[in-house]
């Protein structure tokens, strides 16, 4: 078993009948997910929020029964992914560009699972470049906003056109040198008229799962 599917798979031993559950994206996720769905299959009673249209897509497929977040308003557990954590369980999010309704489910979640292979981990953050959801209109104002709070800002592109994401925005990915306060950044980078959100989930993790080089699964509070 690989290490995404290893941990993929271990948070879903937190999820019990009746919950509400936040489905998250990525590859990581995809493996969550597809527990969940044996799991439905075999009689758990749960219903999922989905994070982007591709789960959307997945859980229906796999026949799990699923909520629209605009008629939830609390959400028992969330399993996703990152790109980069830190040992105070600060994340990076939104290489696959769901960070906007990631961080809409993750805001309502009681407990936030983050489900990771060990190579994320980062004493700091800011290996990964930070994605930030941005509205197409004028992006480059919004761009050059970013750049003066010290990173290098690039559009994210998909062939020759910006990629665009499930609310129809684009994202730009910031790479910092190192960023030592996640919860003071968002607070500047979601003050930057046309910035939607930012992937920096900042004081929002419950717990970690993680592998082990000797194959095995850490767990951190
Ligand atoms: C999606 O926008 C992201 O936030 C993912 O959760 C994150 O990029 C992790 O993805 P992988 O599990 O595919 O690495």
């Amino acid at each position: 078993m690989n290490a995404k599917q290893l941990v993929g798979e271990k948070a879903t031993e937190y999820i019990q009948d009746g919950m509400i559950v936040g489905l998250g994206t990525g590859s990581t996720a995809f493996y969550a997910i597809q527990k969940i769905g044996q799991l439905v299959k075999d009689g758990l009673k749960i219903k999922g929020v989905p994070t982007s249209k591709a789960t959307e897509k997945l859980a229906t497929e796999l026949g799990i029964p699923l909520l629209n977040i605009a008629d939830v308003r609390s959400i028992d557990l969330t399993i996703d992914g990152a790109d980069e954590f830190d040992p105070n369980k600060q994340l990076i999010k939104g290489g696959g560009g769901a960070l906007l309704r990631e961080k809409i489910v993750a805001s309502i979640s009681k407990v936030f699972i983050c489900i990771a292979d060990a190579s994320k981990s980062s004493d700091v953050l800011g290996s990964f470049p930070l994605p930030v959801e941005v509205t197409p209109f004028a992006y480059q104002v919004t761009a050059y906003q970013l750049e003066k709070l010290g990173c290098t800002p690039k559009l994210r592109m998909q062939g020759d056109q910006p990629f665009v994401t499930d609310n129809q925005n684009y994202i730009v990915d910031c790479k910092f040198e190192k960023i030592e306060d996640p919860a003071a950044l968002t607070i500047e980078i979601n003050q930057i008229p046309g910035v939607v959100e930012n992937g920096l989930f900042a004081n929002i993790a419950t717990r970690i799962i993680c592998n082990t080089e000797d194959g095995s699964v850490q767990v951190f509070e």
